[in-house]
């Protein structure tokens, strides 16, 4: 079985061509191209800018990866797209893209939810076990899911505001650092202490599985106020920020698995990309002696890339008319 799989729900143009049987994935080619450079320098995404973009790298795009992938378009069993969630323009681009292709190729086409797909990338060379909590973290979501089989899942909470990768990319513009801000104030972390400014992380100890990440964002826009502290102690200010955002996120995910009684953690989306995310959450599980495997996929498939939509594609292979599919911007779990 071979996959075509499509992503462009942000500011990526990503194609990628996928082997495998059930259980065992083989990526042949997964080809990303950005216009994050292009945003960076306007702070954050413009969302026809990103679908201008592309508008012009979707069929090179596409081409290299079957090139790469030495698959010619007689070889591809199905393709998969992401149909939402994501900026309208954007998603259209790949949508309509893929429809064409499946029409004129007569290939199935298989609609992906762009959320699920980020937990499939742990599917990618490995197979977590099910029950299994999952966490996405990325730059729109902050999700917290119980799945029970590949078709069966439970939203068990998420978000009230801002997303855990937003809180990153909001701080990061308020201490002028560039986008996207997750990997600038992971960076610059590195070398600061995490418990040098007293952050608030809301709803921390509360008994549901929701976040709220505006609060922190709040408290860094006044503490900032003072410019020379973004001078004098960026470092310890970036650690302290990333500390404030992963610790509700280990603690809601623990919480989860205990309660719902799991053995298996998987996390999905930009931010659990994130190098101090990983290793306390497995410090942790280690200090609680908990009985948890977990599994956080490669960091090129963290963020948004198209492996992972023909991943969740293989074990999901719900096809529809190519006719009928229409992009869903607001898609949810
Ligand atoms: O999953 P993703 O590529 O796109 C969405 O679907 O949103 O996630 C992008 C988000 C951005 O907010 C970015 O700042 C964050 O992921 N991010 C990180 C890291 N790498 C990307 N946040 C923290 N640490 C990182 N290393
Ligand atoms: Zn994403």
């Amino acid at each position: 079985m071979i996959i075509l799989g499509i992503e462009t729900s942000c500011d990526e143009t990503a194609a990628a061509v996928l082997t495998g049987k059930t259980n065992k994935i083989e990526v042949l080619s997964n080809v990303i191209a950005s216009s994050s450079l292009l945003q960076s320098k306007f702070g954050g995404i413009i969302p026809e800018q990103a679908a201008r973009e592309q508008l012009k790298s979707i069929i090179p795009v596409i081409k290299e990866a079957l090139d790469q992938a030495e698959v010619i378009p007689e070889k591809v069993d199905a393709i998969a797209v992401t149909y939402g969630p994501g900026l309208i323009g954007s998603l259209l681009v790949g949508v309509e893209t893929a429809k064409t292709l499946s029409w004129i190729w007569n290939k199935p086409l298989i609609p992906v939810n762009h959320l699920l797909g980020h937990f499939y990338a742990n599917w990618i060379g490995n197979s977590p076990k099910f029950p299994c909590i999952g966490l996405l973290v990325s730059g729109g979501h902050t999700d917290l899911v119980l799945f029970k089989n590949h078709s069966e899942y439970e939203y068990l909470g998420g978000t009230r505001d801002d997303a855990a990768g937003e809180c990153f990319d909001k701080c990061a513009r308020l201490m002028d650092l560039p986008y996207p801000g997750g990997p600038e104030i992971s960076k610059n972390a590195q070398a600061g202490n995490p418990k040098a400014f007293k952050l608030p992380r809301p709803m921390i100890n509360s008994k549901n599985f929701d976040f709220s990440f505006s609060g922190l964002k709040t408290a860094v826009s006044s503490l900032v106020e003072d410019k020379s502290l973004i001078l004098n102690q960026k470092t310890d200010l970036c650690a302290s920020i990333e500390q404030a955002i992963i610790d509700p996120l280990i603690k809601k995910t623990l919480l989860a698995a205990k309660k719902g009684r799991v053995k298996t953690v998987i996390l999905g989306g930009g931010v659990s990309a994130n190098k101090k995310l990983i290793s306390e959450f497995k410090e942790t599980i280690r200090n609680e002696k908990l009985n948890l495997d977990l599994f956080v996929p490669a960091a090129e498939l963290c963020t948004d890339n198209a492996a992972m939509i023909a991943a969740r594609a293989f074990f999901e292979k719900k096809t529809v008319d190519s006719e009928k599919l229409q992009a869903n911007p607001s898609l949810g779990l």
